[in-house]
């Protein structure tokens, strides 16, 4: 259920998404486009990124989109400076581009394990330097994407436990460093959230699907909805003292514990 804020909230704004493409991140996007921001969508695959630009514009609301790999430093260093050049400098930046894949250490390759802490840990990182020089001073607001992962072990996701955990504390160095500058950082570390490709993969089967919802204390997942709701609260002036934060937003699934995706 979408909550009732206030209507028009973020027009005139730019919010930029890495993972903007699909799932949490195109969730999110698609709610502040429908309150007036101009959003600006970064993914790997074009022809998704047209589609997610092409369907929210349909929608009467404001939409931009590049491809690109937030592994790619320099690419997105063109295409945050491109964003400035067309919109304006940035107010709300969303790091919410993502890999997963279920697999025990000892089935992954060191390049696989890479291969998702540079798109998770490295890319947020990549993303908040090369934007830093074209967010607006003050007042833009950074929001992380990171996961239950990081607080609680996960068998068969050392890559993205260790990775999501990397973010948590990054977050809250890049909220130390540019809180003088006027720029909020905080972390929104997702539950199961269903219809994304993470919860595809880590939960393909109904019996599956009706594990993760029993280790959820409200017992049902959680729908991208909920999250946006929360990032609206963390860009809107009511969360004008919070910085350095991280908001789980799961049901409640991070109080049952480490999880073992193997039985
Ligand atoms: N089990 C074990 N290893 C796997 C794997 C699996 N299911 N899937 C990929 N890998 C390994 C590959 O074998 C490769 O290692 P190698 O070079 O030693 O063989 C390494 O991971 C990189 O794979 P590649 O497909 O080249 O990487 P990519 O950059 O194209 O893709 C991934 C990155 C692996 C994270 C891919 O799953 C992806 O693109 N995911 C994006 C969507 C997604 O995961 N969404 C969920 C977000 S929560």
């Amino acid at each position: 259920m979408p909550v009732v804020f206030q209507e028009n909230l973020f027009v005139g704004k730019v919010a930029f998404f890495t993972g903007g493409t699909s799932g949490i991140g195109l969730g999110i996007a698609e709610y502040f486009a429908e309150m007036g921001a101009t959003v600006v969508l970064l993914g790997r695959n074009a022809e998704k990124m047209e589609a997610a630009v092409a369907a929210i514009r349909a929608r009467g609301h404001k939409a931009a989109g590049f491809a690109g790999d937030v592994r790619d430093y320099a690419a997105l260093e063109a295409i945050l400076g491109q964003t400035r050049e067309q919109h304006g400098e940035i107010d709300m930046l969303f790091c919410a581009a993502a890999g997963n894949f279920p697999a025990p250490v000892l089935g992954m390759s060191a390049n696989g394990f890479k291969a998702v802490v540079d798109i998770d840990l490295l890319g947020t990182f990549n993303t908040c330097r090369a934007a830093h020089q074209h967010l607006r001073k003050p007042g833009a607001v950074v929001i992380n994407i990171s996961a239950n992962h990081a607080h609680v072990a996960y068998t068969l996701q050392a890559h993205v436990c260790a990775a999501k955990a990397g973010v948590d504390l990054l977050s809250k160095v890049l909220a130390m460093e540019w809180g003088p500058d006027g720029i909020r950082v905080n972390c929104i570390t997702p539950g199961p959230i269903d219809g994304t490709e993470g919860m595809k993969r880590l939960a393909p089967t109904e019996e599956s699907r009706e594990r993760v919802i029993q280790s959820v204390p409200l017992r049902r997942m959680g729908t991208r909805q909920d999250i946006a709701n929360l990032a609206v609260f963390l860009c809107s002036d009511a969360a004008s003292y919070i910085s350095g934060a991280i908001y789980q937003c799961d049901g409640g699934q991070s109080l049952s514990g480490p999880r073992n995706l193997g039985s």
